[in-house]
């Protein structure tokens, strides 16, 4: 349907290795799996969604300055960049569009180097520590920050 709300979920360097990067921290499954599980959850809730990753900086930049004419909201795991990118920041700063901040780890749990992120003071909400399952749990609070489920998660 054309007129659901389309949202962008941005992956950042190595994550295109999930399923064999150290599976212990981020799990086994891999991120066509979670491209796929991402695409069911998001006709559930009538959402589009757009599912991208890029190990460059520049390219993830660029990609968030195009999401403000394409997309509704942006979900990112912006992976290391998360504790580096200050481009990272700007660029979501200046999208009018909510932004969730993802994790598959407990990056709190982790080296402290991993405990300050660019990118959770521009974000609505962070959402980490629950692996591939919090993609999911992304979409579901986008639905209601964009609109499409009541704040109980009911349809709207
Ligand atoms: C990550 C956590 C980051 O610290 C790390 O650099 C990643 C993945 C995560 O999803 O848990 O690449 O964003």
């Amino acid at each position: 349907m054309a007129d659901r709300p389309d949202i962008l979920i941005l992956n950042g360097p190595n994550l295109n290795m999930l399923g064999v990067r150290e599976p212990t921290i981020y799990g086994s499954t891999t991120l066509a799996q979670i491209e796929g599980n991402c695409a069911a959850e998001a006709d559930r809730l009538g959402l589009e969604v757009d599912f991208r990753q890029s190990n460059f900086e520049g390219e993830l930049v660029s990609i968030i300055q195009q999401a403000r004419d394409e997309h509704a909201g942006i979900v990112i795991n912006a992976g290391a960049y998360t504790h580096t990118s200050v481009a990272i920041h700007d660029a979501l700063a200046l999208t009018d569009l909510p932004v969730i901040e993802l994790h598959l780890s407990n990056t709190f749990k982790r080296e402290p180097f991993r405990h300050h992120s660019y990118i959770s003071d521009v974000a609505v909400g962070v959402i980490c520590g629950f692996g591939a399952h919090g993609y999911l749990l992304a979409l579901q609070a986008m639905a209601r920050l964009v609109g499409v489920v009541d704040e109980d998660g009911s349809n709207a």
